[in-house]
C-alpha cells in the first residue's frame, strides 16, 4: 500500500473533521479525530511507515557543550533559523496524543504525535525537540482564537539541527497570538540497546530463552528521542497515549489502560487514560511480557509491582513498602496522590537506580527485587530507600516541578530528605535518621570542600550538561540544607510552609526563590537571605570555637581542601544556625545562635572555671564543621574515653569526621585526630565506627606501600578486636549491629587482618564444598575474602555463581566481590565482558570501575581500560551523563604520584572531556592533594603508629 497516500488520507480525515468546527464542538471533534475516526488508518499508517527503509536516521551524537558563540547549522549545513539552546515560549503545548509502535523484530519504532498547542506570541516558526528521530510527515492545523474557523497551515520549510536536537517547521504565514495550532507529525526511530529515550532491553529466563522489552528513560532530555515534543520541564501538558503491541505482551503507561482493541491476527492497540498536566521527562511507556502483583492504598490507589515472571516472587517487599509509604506521604503532605494507579517495574538495563515517572516508576532490578532467603538487611534498606525516594518525587518533582534544570536540587534534595522520613516510618529499625548524617551530610561535605565543587543552584544553559548535576551536591547537600532549615525553624513551621509551597505550585513549576519566598512571614527569620548564602555559593564554613577566662568566642571561615576555585559574591561567609553544647560540672546545656556573615568574632560570656568542654554543631543538623583549640579537643577526647555515650551517635560521628578532615586540611594536628580514634576501643555503635573506619582507611590506602603499614594493620586490628568479639560472625542483633558487623569485617579485609581473612575464607570454603547457607549479612565480605585472598579457583566459583544467579542483589554482591579479585585474568574477563555488554551489562560498568579502582591490584588495569575505551564509554553513556563524572572521579581516586598526575593530565588533554570538565579538574586536584598529603604527613604518622603508647 502506498504509504504516502495513506498518510494523506489520515491527515485529510483529520482536517475534514475540523472544517465545520465551531467553538463548542472543537474539543470533541479533536478527540474524535484522534482517538476514533482515524484510528485504524493510524495503525495502518504506522505499520506502513514502519516498513519504509530509512537512511536519514540521525546517528548517536557525541556529548558536547557549546559556547554561546557557536553557530548551529541544520542538516544541510546552513545556519539553523533558531540559535538558542532553549526553546522559545511563543508556543505552549496543551495536550499530546501519541500513538507508538515498537517493532522488536526490526529494532525500530514508529509513531504519530499530535500536539495541541496555543500560540502565545506571533511566530512563523514552530520549534520543537526531536533527537535521533526521522520525521516523515508534518501537518499543521490552525484554529482561530474564537474556535470558529479551522484551516490547514502550509509548512514552507523544515529544518533539523542535530546539535540542538531541534526541528523547525517554518510556516508560510505567521501563527497569530491566541490561535490553537495542532501539529501532527509521523516519525520513526531506532529501538536499540541504550539507556535513554525509548530503548530495547532484555532478560533471559531460567530456561535460557531471551525475552525483549521496550522501555523508556526520559529524564532529563530523553523524551525527544522517543517522540517530537517540547522537551523542557516547564512546558507541561496532558498526555494521551496509545500503544501497539503483540498479543503475547502487555503495555504500560503513566495512567491505567482504557481500552484494548485487537488489530489483525497478532496485534493489539491499547489506549490509556489521559494524564494530569505534567512535564515530558516524567512520561514513560513500556511493552513487555511481565507478571505483576497488586494492592491498594487507604485512598484507593492501585499499586502494582511488575517483574519478569520468574522473579515475581521477589516483589513482596516492594509492594508492601510502596503502599505503606504512599499512605504516609498522603498524610504528611496533605495532598493525596492524584493518579488512580502507581506501578513499579524492574528493568534489566537501567542507567540510574530508579526513575520517578509519574505513576510508572522504573527501577534497576536490584533496586526493586528482594528475596528474603538470599538478600541482606542492606539490600532491604536499599529497596525501601529507593522506593521511598521515588514516591517522594511524585510530589516533589512531579506535582511541583523545577522550572529549569538549574534547580535540580529542588527535586533531588527534597526527595532525598523525604526518603529518610519515609523509610523511618515504614521500618524504624533501620535508624535512618541517624544514617542521614553519614549517607548524605558527611558524604557531600567531603565533596563540597574542594574548589571544584559547585553551588547548589548552577546555571545550565546547555541541556546536555544537565546530567552532570545529579551529584552529591544536589542530593546530599540539598537534603542536608533542607534538614538544617527544618531543624532551625522547627518542624511545625517547616511543614506548614511546605504544604503551602506544594499547594501553590502544584501542576506547575517552581524555582529555589519561590521556595524561600514561601517561608516569609516567619517572625524574625529571613529564610531567603539565610538560605541564599548556602545555595548560591559552593562549599561550607568551619566554625572555630575557643574559650578564655570570660568568653567563649566563635568565628567562621570557609573550609577548603586543595585549590581555592572561583570567588563568591557572598565572600564565602554564611548565615549559620549554630547550636552548641557546654558541659559543666553541673551538666550539659545547649544553645542556638545565628552567626552572621559579618559577625566577625562573636563573644559570649563563659563561666570558664566550670566548663569541661564545648561541642559545636550539637545534634549534627548543621552543614558545617567545628574546630576548637587543642585544650578543648583534648577535653572532648577525654570525655569520649570516660563516657562516650554522653554524645549521640551522630555527634560522635561528627567529631570523628571533623577532626579527620581538619587534620587533612592541616587545621588540626594528625596526632589529635589519631588520638581521638583510640576511644573506639569502647565504641559499639555503627555510625561512629563507620566514619572512623573511612578515616583510617584513607590513611591506610596512602601508606599501603610503606614500612609503617604493618603497624597500621596492627593498630586497627587491636582497635576493632573488642567490637568484633562482641558481635561474632552469627547473624544476630539489631539492624545497626548487623551493619557494624559487616563494616568491621569488610575493613578487616581492607586492612588485611589475618584472623578475619582466615575466618572468611574458611566459611567460603564450607559454602563452596557443602553449599552451607551463609550469614546473609556477611555474604559480601565472605565472597570478598575468597576473591581477594583466595586462589583463582575461588574467584572462578564466584564468577560462576554470578552468571547463574537470578537474584539481582545477590548478583550485585558477587560482582562487587569479583572486582576485588587478586587474579588479573578474572578482572580482565569482567571488563571485557562489560565492554561487550555480554553477561555483564553496560549499566554495571560504573560498579566495575568504582570497585576495581579501590582494588590495589586492579587500579592500573581499570585506568588502562578507561584510556583504551574512552570513546566507547562516552558513547554508551552519552545520554546518561551522570555516569561519566563518576567514572572520571573513581578511576583516578587512588592515584597519588607525580607520574600518575602527568599521565592523567595528558590523557584528559588528548580527549573530549566536555562531559566532565569539573571532574577532570577535581581528579587532578585530588591527585595533587594525595601527593601533598603524603609529603606533609608521612613522618608524623609513622611516628604516631610507631609509638608503643598508642597500642
Ligand atoms: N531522578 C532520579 C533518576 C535519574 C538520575 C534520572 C540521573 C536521570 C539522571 C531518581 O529519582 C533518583 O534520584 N534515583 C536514585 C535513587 C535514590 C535512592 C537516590 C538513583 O538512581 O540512584
Ligand atoms: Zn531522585
Amino acid at each position: 500500500m502506498p504509504d504516502d497516500a495513506n498518510k494523506e488520507s489520515f491527515l485529510k480525515g483529520m482536517s475534514q473533521n475540523r472544517k465545520a468546527a465551531d467553538k463548542s464542538s472543537w474539543e470533541q471533534r479533536y478527540k474524535h479525530a484522534v482517538m476514533t475516526t482515524t484510528f485504524l488508518i493510524l495503525i495502518v499508517t504506522l505499520i506502513v511507515v514502519f516498513e519504509r527503509s530509512d537512511s536519514r536516521l540521525s546517528q548517536l551524537q557525541n556529548v558536547r557543550r557549546y559556547s554561546q558563540t557557536t553557530i548551529f547549522n541544520d542538516t544541510m549545513g546552513n545556519e539553523f533559523p533558531w540559535q538558542s539552546l532553549r526553546l522559545p515560549r511563543n508556543i505552549s503545548p496543551l495536550e499530546y496524543h501519541i500513538l507508538i509502535y515498537p517493532h522488536f523484530k526490526e529494532k525500530t519504532f514508529s509513531g504519530i504525535v499530535e500536539i495541541k498547542t496555543i500560540i502565545k506570541k506571533q511566530t512563523p516558526l514552530i520549534i520543537l525537540h526531536g533527537a535521533q528521530l526521522n520525521i516523515l510527515s508534518t501537518k499543521v492545523t490552525i484554529g482561530s482564537e474564537d474556535g470558529l474557523t479551522l484551516k490547514i497551515g502550509h509548512v514552507k520549510n523544515r529544518y533539523e539541527c542535530r546539535k540542538l536536537q531541534m526541528h523547525i517547521l517554518q510556516m508560510d504565514e505567521p501563527l497569530t497570538k491566541g490561535s490553537k495550532v495542532n501539529i501532527i507529525l509521523t516519525f520513526r526511530g531506532k529501538l536499540e540497546k541504550k539507556l535513554s529515550g525509548l530503548y530495547l532491553s532484555n532478560y533471559t529466563t531460567p530456561e535460557g530463552v531471551v525475552k525483549y522489552l521496550a522501555t523508556t528513560q526520559f529524564e532529563p532530555t530523553g523524551a525527544r528521542e522517543a517522540f517530537p515534543c517540547f522537551d523542557e520541564p516547564d512546558m507541561k501538558a496532558k498526555f494521551n497515549v496509545s500503544i501497539i503491541r503483540s498479543k503475547d505482551m502487555i503495555s504500560l503507561f503513566n495512567m491505567p489502560r482504557l481500552t484494548s482493541t485487537r488489530y489483525g491476527k497478532d496485534l493489539f492497540v491499547d489506549t490509556f487514560q489521559q494524564t494530569v498536566t505534567m512535564s515530558t521527562y516524567l512520561v514513560a511507556f513500556i511493552v513487555c511480557d511481565y507478571a505483576s502483583v497488586t494492592g491498594t492504598t487507604l485512598q484507593g490507589t492501585k499499586v502494582s509491582v511488575y517483574a519478569p515472571p520468574h522473579q515475581i516472587h521477589q516483589t513482596n517487599l516492594a509492594l508492601n513498602t510502596a503502599i505503606k509509604v504512599l499512605n504516609f506521604y498522603n498524610k504528611l503532605f496533605g495532598i493525596s496522590y492524584p493518579l488512580p494507579k502507581q506501578d513499579l517495574i524492574a528493568i534489566p538495563d537501567f542507567a540510574a537506580g530508579a526513575m520517578e515517572n509519574w505513576g510508572l516508576i522504573t527501577f534497576r532490578l536490584s533496586a526493586l527485587l528482594y528475596d528474603p532467603k538470599q538478600s541482606s538487611a542492606i539490600d532491604r534498606e536499599y529497596v525501601v530507600t529507593v522506593i521511598a525516594h521515588e514516591l517522594a518525587h511524585q510530589w516533589f518533582g512531579n506535582l511541583v516541578t523545577l522550572k529549569w534544570w538549574d534547580d535540580l536540587w529542588l527535586n533531588e534534595g527534597f526527595a532525598t530528605f523525604i526518603e529518610y522520613l519515609g523509610v523511618n516510618k515504614t521500618d524504624p529499625s533501620f535508624t535512618m535518621m541517624d544514617r542521614f548524617v553519614q549517607n548524605e551530610m558527611i558524604k557531600s561535605m567531603a565533596y563540597d570542600c574542594e574548589g571544584n565543587s559547585h553551588p547548589i543552584t548552577v546555571t545550565v544553559s546547555d541541556p546536555s550538561a544537565v546530567g552532570t548535576l545529579f551529584d552529591s551536591i544536589s542530593y546530599g547537600k540539598g537534603s542536608s540544607l533542607i534538614r538544617m532549615l527544618s531543624n532551625f525553624i522547627g518542624e511545625d513551621n517547616f511543614w506548614w510552609k511546605i504544604k503551602t509551597y506544594l499547594n501553590t505550585y502544584k501542576y506547575s513549576n517552581a524555582r529555589t526563590k519561590d521556595l524561600w519566598d514561601t517561608f516569609t512571614g516567619l517572625t524574625h527569620i529571613d529564610v531567603s537571605t539565610i538560605m541564599d548564602t548556602w545555595t548560591k555559593q559552593m562549599g561550607y564554613p568551619v566554625v572555630t570555637m575557643s574559650s578564655s577566662e570570660e568568653f567563649v568566642q566563635v568565628s567562621q571561615e570557609r573550609f577548603l581542601l586543595g585549590r581555592v576555585g572561583p570567588s563568591s559574591s557572598f565572600n564565602y561567609k554564611w548565615y549559620i544556625p549554630f547550636r552548641y553544647a557546654v558541659a559543666k560540672t553541673s551538666g550539659i546545656s545547649n544553645q542556638l545562635l545565628t552567626i552572621h556573615p559579618d559577625s566577625g568574632v562573636l563573644k559570649f560570656p563563659a563561666d570558664h572555671d566550670q566548663v569541661k568542654w564545648l561541642k559545636g554543631n550539637y545534634g549534627m543538623y548543621g552543614y558545617y564543621r567545628v574546630n576548637y583549640e587543642e585544650r578543648n579537643w583534648r577535653a572532648l577526647i577525654k570525655q569520649l574515653n570516660e563516657n562516650h555515650t554522653v554524645f549521640s551517635t551522630a555527634d560522635r560521628a561528627g567529631l570523628i569526621d571533623d577532626v579527620c578532615f581538619l587534620a587533612r586540611a592541616n587545621k588540626v594536628s594528625q596526632t589529635i585526630a589519631l588520638d581521638m580514634t583510640k576511644y573506639l576501643i569502647h565504641e559499639r555503635d555503627y555510625l561512629p565506627w563507620s566514619v572512623a573506619l573511612n578515616c583510617l582507611r584513607f590513611i591506610g590506602e596512602r601508606l599501603r606501600n610503606k614500612a609503617v603499614y604493618d603497624k597500621i594493620q596492627k593498630y586497627t586490628e587491636g582497635l576493632m578486636h573488642p567490637v568484633l568479639s562482641k558481635l561474632g560472625w552469627k547473624d544476630t542483633g539489631s539492624q545497626p549491629e548487623k551493619y557494624l558487623r559487616s563494616t568491621a569485617v569488610k575493613h578487616g579485609l581492607v586492612f588485611g587482618h589475618r584472623s578475619i581473612i582466615e575466618k572468611g575464607r574458611k566459611i567460603f570454603e564450607v559454602w563452596m564444598r557443602h553449599g552451607k547457607m551463609l550469614n546473609m549479612n556477611l555474604k559480601d565480605e565472605i565472597y570478598r575474602a575468597a576473591t581477594q585472598y583466595g586462589g583463582e579457583q575461588e574467584s572462578n566459583y564466584v564468577l560462576e555463581k554470578y552468571i547463574n544467579s537470578q537474584v539481582p542483589s545477590e548478583k550485585h554482591k558477587l560482582l562487587v566481590a569479583l572486582c576485588h579479585t587478586s587474579h588479573g585474568r578474572v578482572l580482565h574477563w569482567l571488563f571485557e565482558s562489560a565492554a561487550k555488554d555480554n553477561v555483564i551489562r553496560h549499566q554495571d560498568m560504573l560498579i566495575l570501575i568504582q570497585e576495581a579502582s579501590s582494588n590495589p591490584g586492579g587500579q592500573r588495569l581499570v585506568w588502562q581500560f578507561v584510556v583504551e575505551n574512552w570513546d566507547s564509554i562516552m558513547k554508551w553513556f552519552s545520554n546518561s551523563m551522570f555516569v561519566l563524572p563518576s567514572i572520571v572521579r573513581s578511576v583516578t581516586s587512588s592515584f597519588s604520584t607525580e607520574e600518575e598526575y602527568v599521565q592523567v593530565q595528558n590523557f584528559f588533554n588528548s580527549v573530549d572531556t566536555s562531559c566532565c570538565q569539573r571532574d577532570v579538574k577535581a581528579s587532578l586536584n585530588r591527585i595533587q592533594m594525595n601527593i601533598d598529603w603524603l609529603k606533609d604527613n608521612e613522618d608524623i604518622l609513622t611516628g604516631w603508629f610507631s609509638d608503643p603508647n598508642n597500642f
